[in-house]
């Protein structure tokens, strides 16, 4: 039996938590397909009743990263999918909701799905070490539980109701949501004055910024130059970096973090739906 694992994961946390919950499976093939990777988003996939796929995206109220051009490119045939969504201590807003139903357009079956948490993008000092033990564990037994529905009992079916995770932290956050709520589409997208970064002198130009940015943004010569018109705002340039070179310059993004880091002190557990 084949289990398709399929992630758009810029500082590492959607990876883990998908491949956690394929852990819970006994007795399956793995196969990954990692959309960081341009070349991976630019391939045809099509998959049978018979194989699982795991997806997994970070959110943003909506989806993150590049969520159309990536379900753009996967056709089911009526094959189940577990759906895993991940924020940073705060709130998956619709993400699930707008994932299912594009999924099940291009002919895929919800049979699960997951809000999970992952160390948040902008600061270390957030959801730090997440997906942890406790994660795990939860991840681990949803992987289980898929695999008696979907493998053993062959049950596809789905009845539960998924939830919007909406905000509790102050104005900001919920002005945000609604505007990302209101606006169409299945992604949020970082407004391009805010994608503004700074590199440091401390940069040792080892290049795994310019390998691990999903949209070529950057290039190294003698330094390191990031392109902001083609820079989606992942920030896992600053997150892969081994010395930590690379941070925010916009104020009001730098804002938005600060703020962000008041309301989110409160430990989150992860919403699974079966
Ligand atoms: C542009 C952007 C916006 C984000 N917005 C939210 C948000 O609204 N709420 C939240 O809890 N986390 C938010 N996050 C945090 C990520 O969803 C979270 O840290 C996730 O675990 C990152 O996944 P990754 O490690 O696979 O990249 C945002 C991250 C990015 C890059």
């Amino acid at each position: 039996m084949k289990v398709h694992l399929i992630y758009f994961s810029p500082g590492g946390t959607t990876k883990k938590t998908i491949q956690n919950i394929a852990k819970g499976m006994k007795d399956v093939e793995i196969i990954e397909h990692d959309m960081l990777k341009k070349e991976n988003r630019e391939k045809k996939y099509s998959f049978s009743k018979n194989e699982l796929v795991i997806i997994g995206m970070p959110t943003m109220t909506k989806l993150f990263g590049l969520p159309k051009e990536i379900i753009g490119v996967l056709n089911g045939n009526n094959t189940p999918f577990v759906g895993a969504v991940t924020c940073g201590n705060g709130y998956y807003g619709k993400a699930l909701i707008v994932m299912k139903k594009a999924m099940e357009e291009r002919g895929f079956k919800m049979v699960a799905g997951g809000g999970f948490v992952g160390q948040y993008t902008f600061s270390k000092e957030l959801a730090k070490g997440r997906p942890d033990e406790k994660d795990e564990r939860i991840q681990r037994k949803l992987g289980e539980d898929v695999y008696k529905k979907v493998f053993l009992k062959k049950d596809i079916t789905f009845n539960t109701k998924l939830k919007i995770d909406w905000p509790n932290e102050g104005v900001f956050s919920t002005i945000k949501c609604a505007l990302i709520s209101a606006a169409p589409g299945i992604g949020g997208a970082v407004p391009r004055s805010w994608n503004e970064l700074f590199v440091s002198d401390t940069c040792i130009q080892c290049g795994k910024c310019v390998r691990h940015c999903p949209v070529e943004a950057i290039t190294l010569t003698d330094h390191i130059e990031i392109n902001r018109d083609k820079c989606i705002g992942c920030y896992g340039c600053a997150n892969v970096c081994p010395v930590s070179a690379i941070k925010l310059a916009n104020k009001t993004m730098i804002k938005a973090v600060e703020n962000v880091m008041k309301f989110r002190d409160k430990r989150k557990e992860p919403d699974v739906f079966i």
